[in-house]
């Protein structure tokens, strides 16, 4: 529409009054977020733009191949993939408190980009896809009580030894408008319409220790989850889905046997922009189809739960 292409059009030189000549490097997770961000610095600043897309480890399934896959068939910007599963999933190993887990990945994402960015010539800026809510959810009043709720990866606390400045074109929008942009700036309606993923991926999705298996039983649990809702056509209705696996084993039987494996936890809300949320009504008929195709399908599970909680009281995360 009209007014997100003026917006647009008022991004694209607020960026390069920013920028100048410097070059940039961007934090491409594959989220709408930094799909737009990427996408308006490269409509603005074109090959002074290096995009680096980490693959922490934590990514559902396929996910790495189809965002790179997206990228190179859509898009003509310096993309570099880097896998850095081993350095993360090996600093969170035996790490189970929610903080110390968006701290560590915090960190590590940040000296990932160092690491980037020092092989990139006269890289002096770092691109982020942060929005209204994340900065709002984030601050704290001088004053009064800090109302930080849950560190986010991707806001603050960059530190000045990093040397590199900021740009957040999205900071002043809400979820609704990116998506608008997004559309306005060419993005597949597949990408578009993708429900949020958070910075730290599955590891808030996994509370407790996060072991690789875990990681690969969650997600194949997920992906066949969210092909339940495609296929009953609510992915659309749906803000964000996901499951997550729970940090115990519950007693069930299976055939002649009897099985001792984890319990799946599966999310489901509306929202207008995160801050609020409400879970999501399935059918109990969509819920037990569900469920038993998850038993059958992912070995590793024999129960699942469904969460019931809208936010507040709960987070939509469950760390
Ligand atoms: P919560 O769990 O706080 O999440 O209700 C609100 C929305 O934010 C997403 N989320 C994050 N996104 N980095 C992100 O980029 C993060 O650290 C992060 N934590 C939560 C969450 O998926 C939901 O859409």
């Amino acid at each position: 529409d009209w007014t997100m292409s003026a917006y647009r059009e008022e991004m694209i030189a607020k960026i390069r009054e920013q920028v100048g000549d410097k070059q940039v490097i961007c934090a491409l997770s594959g989220g709408v977020d930094s799909s737009v961000t990427g996408i308006l610095l490269h409509e603005a600043i074109g090959d002074q733009l290096t995009c680096v897309f980490v693959d922490h480890g934590l990514l559902r399934l396929n996910e790495a191949e189809q965002v790179v896959q997206m990228f190179r068939d859509n898009y003509n910007l310096n993309l570099i993939h880097a896998d850095e599963s081993d350095l993360f999933l090996g600093a969170l190993e035996g790490v189970s408190d929610p903080e110390i887990k968006r701290k560590t990945i915090g960190k590590l994402f940040i000296d990932v980009f160092q690491k980037y960015a020092d092989q990139i010539e006269g890289a002096e800026f770092l691109a982020q896809g942060t929005l209204y809510p994340d900065v709002i959810e984030s601050v704290s009043f001088s004053g009064g009580p800090s109302v930080t709720i849950k560190s986010h990866h991707n806001v603050g606390g960059l530190p000045e030894k990093m040397g590199l400045k900021l740009v957040e074109p999205l900071r002043e929008l809400f979820k609704d408008e990116v998506r608008a942009l997004g559309h306005e700036l060419g993005l597949p309606a597949s990408f578009i319409g993708r429900h949020p993923f958070p910075g730290p991926g599955l590891a808030i999705r996994c509370p407790g220790e996060i072991t690789r298996d875990k990681l690969e039983i969650l997600r194949k649990a997920d992906a066949v989850y969210i092909d339940q809702i495609r296929k009953h056509g609510l992915y659309d209705e749906i803000w964000q889905a996901f499951a997550a696996i729970l940090p115990m084993r519950t007693v069930g039987v299976m055939g002649d046997g009897r099985t001792y494996d984890y319990a799946l936890a599966l999310r489901a809300v509306t929202s207008v922009d995160g801050m609020t949320a409400d879970y999501y009504p399935f059918s109990h008929d969509f819920l037990g189809e569900t469920s038993t195709r998850i038993i059958n399908e992912v070995k590793g599970i024999n129960r699942v739960f469904y969460d019931t909680t809208s936010k507040p009281p709960g987070t939509i995360e469950l760390e």
